[in-house]
């Protein structure tokens, strides 16, 4: 009996494939209701004790690796499957990797130029109060430099609007701020204008505050021209006289970007000159709104149109692209 035991271990250890039926065959030949293996626990009762413990040992062990070979068996059957269905030395599909919104990019770009000289970021809410967009910028109610800014109001409370520019982010800054301040604040601003190719209702602006003592319009245009040499390699700029109520006097800028090339003349429009942003020294009333002596301190504010520059930089014409999200463009995004 002990032996056959032994032949049994020995079959069962030999015995591989990888056929189904063969496999079935095999677990019915061992494992099922008729099959060897109970059929030697029945005959225990008729072994003599002095073998018992022998005995029971073998058959334990002979239950043990049925077991683990209908385990194998099951795994390398699976395996057997798989390998039929696929080729496994096919390479694998190439994971797609995202990329930046040409916004963000630029928008990071022209942060860092700012941040490598000691401008910090700074936030504020979409959601404005008109304190803050515009009553405290030097914009009393019924001021006619409003409609300059076609703003969309809260329905049911006209106090509440989406802001127009991130100047409102200014205004917070040097309410909880003391000078000096020298901040960016970049973000997503709206305006109920209607969508074309070169505007928009919902853009990015990325706006510069700095007040200290004795800053004057020289440290601007300077701090500009900085800029615009980091940012397009262009050293010369213009300022020409224009008007916000929170800055006096004002300026808008302008970039010589070179009459090189056909699309030079054309979207300079044949001047070589490009208007980037509007600044200007930040008026006195501002100051005494957010409660910093004008008498002490001084200061200038720029701001500018993300997509302008981003347009500016990549040549593209129309602004509509941003907000399609259509891949064919944000992949060409991907290597910068
Ligand atoms: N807030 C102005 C705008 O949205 C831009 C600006 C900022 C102009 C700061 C001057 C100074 O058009």
């Amino acid at each position: 009996m002990l032996d056959k035991i032994d032949e049994y271990l020995n079959d069962v250890a030999q015995f591989s494939s990888t056929n189904k039926e063969e496999i079935e065959q095999f677990r019915i030949k061992y494992n099922s209701k008729k099959g060897i293996l109970n059929e030697i626990f029945d005959q225990f009762k008729t072994v003599p004790n002095e073998q018992k413990k022998e005995f029971g040992q073998k058959i334990n062990t002979l239950k043990q690796i049925v077991a683990a070979k209908l385990d194998e068996l099951k795994d390398s059957d699976n395996a057997g499957v798989q390998a039929d269905k696929e080729d496994l030395t096919r390479p694998g599909f190439p994971l797609e990797l995202g990329s930046r919104h040409p916004i963000s990019l630029v928008r990071n770009r022209i942060t860092e130029i700012f941040k490598s000289i000691g401008f910090a970021v700074a936030d504020g809410p979409e959601i404005e109060d008109d304190w803050h967009n515009f009553t405290a910028l030097n914009l009393p109610e019924y001021h006619p430099a409003r409609d300059m800014q076609d703003t969309f109001f809260i329905e049911k409370n006209p106090d509440i609007l989406l802001r127009t520019h991130t100047s409102s982010v200014q205004i917070r800054h040097m309410e909880n701020n003391e000078p000096p301040i020298r901040i960016l604040s970049p973000g997503r601003v709206f305006r109920n204008e209607a969508i074309s190719s070169r505007s928009h209702c919902i853009f990015h602006q990325i706006e510069g505050l700095y007040i200290d003592e004795n800053v004057s319009f020289a440290d601007l245009k300077q701090t500009l021209q900085f800029f615009t040499t980091e940012l397009f390699g262009k050293s010369k700029i213009r300022m020409r006289p224009s008007y916000f109520p929170f800055t006096e006097p004002s300026a808008e800028v302008d970039v010589y970007w070179g009459l090189n090339s056909e699309t030079d003349y054309r979207i300079t429009k044949g001047t070589g000159w490009l208007e980037i942003m509007g600044c200007g020294m930040v008026d006195p009333a501002v100051l005494k709104n957010v409660n910093i002596d004008p008498d002490k301190y001084s200061g200038y504010a720029f701001g500018m149109g993300i997509e302008r520059i981003v347009m500016l930089l990549h040549q593209m014409g129309d602004i509509r692209m941003f907000f399609e999200n259509d891949k064919r463009m944000l992949e060409q995004f991907n290597a910068l």
